[in-house]
């Protein structure tokens, strides 16, 4: 707690972590990082969390000594363990070489641990392991929290009292939903800090860990053509679309407690959103970034009740096969009024911003799976052309940024179809990933890890971004709720509800 620096003659207090920067004291041969997924028998862990650990590992990203541990109440040996594991790795790297081997190499190197989230004594045990591989090394630690959220704040607790490093960092990744409402968002928040101090915090949301949403800001700034173009002057309407061709199979029972507004509007569009809207940061600083960020969600009016579509897809014959209602789900009421579908018109009122409508569009359950931002510009101001081509005046530039499937970025544009005649049709300037990028594209999860173990925050929420988040929902889900307002019903494998389109229609815009 004594520990100071001076810099520029002004003294200030730091962290044990920062000392040992300063001293040099962490350096790869005499530290280590021990990685506990709390939570390990689960979907997520055995879906995203392992693999990604795996896929670090493959392209030797993780530290040279590092250990893998897997907490949760079911029973289980290391070897249970490593062939639960095992299923679930792939080698989707493109060199694919002595994977099998590396595969052994990995699954040497993870643990199980099984125990209560309750328990302090059986962190304590967990403690007791952790320091065995640490062998004496400095021990920095990383929980993963894979698990419900109304076992978020025991496992913090008991993690924190009995298993956290004692001469290293420690740090715990959040897995969403952090709340359900600003309330009990804060709470959450409130109890996290009883632990931990902020910085060990590392919310998840996985979508700042895609490739293209990542890619956003490298867009913006460090081209000249984008930025200039980036404002009300230039852009009619901005589109953030997110579409599953699959209802909640299997989830049904945690998202009825959410609905799509929390599971994907609230975090995850919205954060790309933040992204796409923010001013230019002082610095690539996490800081930086996220102080931008904040200034434009509290730019933001919470949703009003008349900007809003909600839905719920029913069941649907196509080509003989019948697809379940979202109330088919036997974890789901009958009667349940959850969305599946929801669209929404947001706006950001700042100088750059005002008065262009944001629109967000997510479902489950649709035609088609897809998430992509959609930037629509303007008319050209007394277009030469309008007369050369069909209906080249509604034909406006519009740039996508596909995040999901198929990564790309294309921009449309009107272009003459070449010929000793003057016709205008609409082409795509197209930079499609898979074409011009041979490497795969890492996993949204392995960014996210690797960034957590080095400490990088610049893609997680700050509790302050969480605030704001919420407080642009809140009062919308509450009305939602009290006045018990019926979802539109749409068919399984449809374009979703027709409302979507006179809520578009209402800002004169078309979905794309
Ligand atoms: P699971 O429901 O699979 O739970 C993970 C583990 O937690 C289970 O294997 C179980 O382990 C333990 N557990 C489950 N329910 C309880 C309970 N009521 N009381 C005590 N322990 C319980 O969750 P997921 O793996 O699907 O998700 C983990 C976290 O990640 C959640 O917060 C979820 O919202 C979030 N998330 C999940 C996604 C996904 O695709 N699955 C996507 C995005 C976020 P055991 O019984 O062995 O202790
Ligand atoms: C999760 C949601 O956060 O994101 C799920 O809880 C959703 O409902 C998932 O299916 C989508 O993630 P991805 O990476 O598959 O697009």
């Amino acid at each position: 707690t004594d520990l100071k620096k001076v810099e520029n003659g002004v003294s200030s207090a730091i962290s044990v972590e920062e000392y040992r920067d300063l001293a040099g004291l962490n350096t790869r041969e005499n530290s280590t990082v021990s990685i506990t997924v709390v939570g390990a028998s689960g979907d997520l862990a055995k879906k995203k969390i392992f693999p990604a650990l795996f896929a670090l590992y493959y392209e030797d990203c993780l530290p040279e000594h590092f250990t893998i541990f897997g907490y949760a109440r079911s029973k289980m040996t290391d070897a249970e363990l490593r062939s639960m594991v095992s299923r679930t790795l792939t080698c989707r790297i493109d060199k694919r070489e002595n994977c099998s081997e590396k595969m052994e190499q990995f699954l040497g190197r993870c643990f199980y641990h099984s125990g209560q989230y309750d328990s302090e004594e059986n962190f304590a045990e967990l403690d007791k392991k952790l320091k065995e591989h640490e062998s004496g090394r400095l021990s920095n630690r990383l929980f993963y929290l894979s698990i419900p959220p109304n076992i978020f704040m025991d496992a913090v607790k008991c993690a924190s009292k009995s298993a956290s490093s004692s001469n290293g960092w420690t740090r715990v990744i959040v897995e969403k939903p952090f709340g359900q409402d600003s309330e009990s968002s804060a709470a959450l928040t409130q109890g996290l800090k009883q632990y931990l101090v902020e910085d060990q915090i590392f919310r998840i949301d996985h979508y700042l860990g895609k490739e293209l949403v990542e890619n956003l800001s490298v867009l913006r700034f460090s081209n000249l053509v984008f930025e200039p173009l980036w404002s009300r002057q230039y852009i009619r309407n901005v589109q953030l679309i997110f579409s599953e061709d699959f209802g909640t199979e299997g989830r049904g029972g945690y998202f009825d407690n959410y609905g799509i507004i929390r599971d994907i509007m609230q975090n995850h569009l919205l954060q790309i959103l933040a992204l796409f809207a923010m001013e230019t940061p002082v610095s690539l600083d996490a800081e930086d970034i996220r102080n931008e960020k904040v200034k434009v969600l509290r730019s933001m009016k919470p949703l009003q009740l008349e900007d809003i579509v909600i839905g719920q897809y029913k069941s649907h014959t196509k080509g003989g096969i019948t697809y379940p209602a979202y109330t088919d789900d036997m974890t789901v009421p009958r009667d349940s009024r959850t969305p599946t579908f929801a669209a929404a018109a947001l706006f950001v009122d700042n100088a750059r911003w005002d008065g262009v409508p944001f629109l967000m569009k997510a479902g489950k359950a649709l035609h088609t799976r897809r998430t992509e931002i959609r930037v629509q510009f303007r008319h050209v101001p007394g277009n030469l052309y309008r007369s050369f081509g069909t209906d080249l005046d509604r034909a406006t530039n519009e740039l996508v940024i596909r995040v999901q499937p198929d990564e790309a970025i294309y921009l449309k544009i009107n272009n003459k179809i070449p010929g000793l005649g003057m016709r205008l049709d609409r082409s795509h300037l197209n930079l499609l990933y898979a074409t011009r990028y041979s490497k795969e594209i890492p996993d949204a999860y392995e960014r996210l890890l690797l960034d957590a173990i080095e400490g990088e925050r610049r893609l997680f929420i700050r509790s302050d971004e969480l605030e704001a988040a919420w407080a642009l929902f809140t009062p919308l889900l509450k009305e939602l709720e009290e006045k018990s307002i019926s979802p539109e019903l749409y068919p399984y494998g449809s374009r979703g509800p027709v409302g979507a389109h006179y809520l578009a229609a209402k800002y004169k815009v078309q979905w794309g």
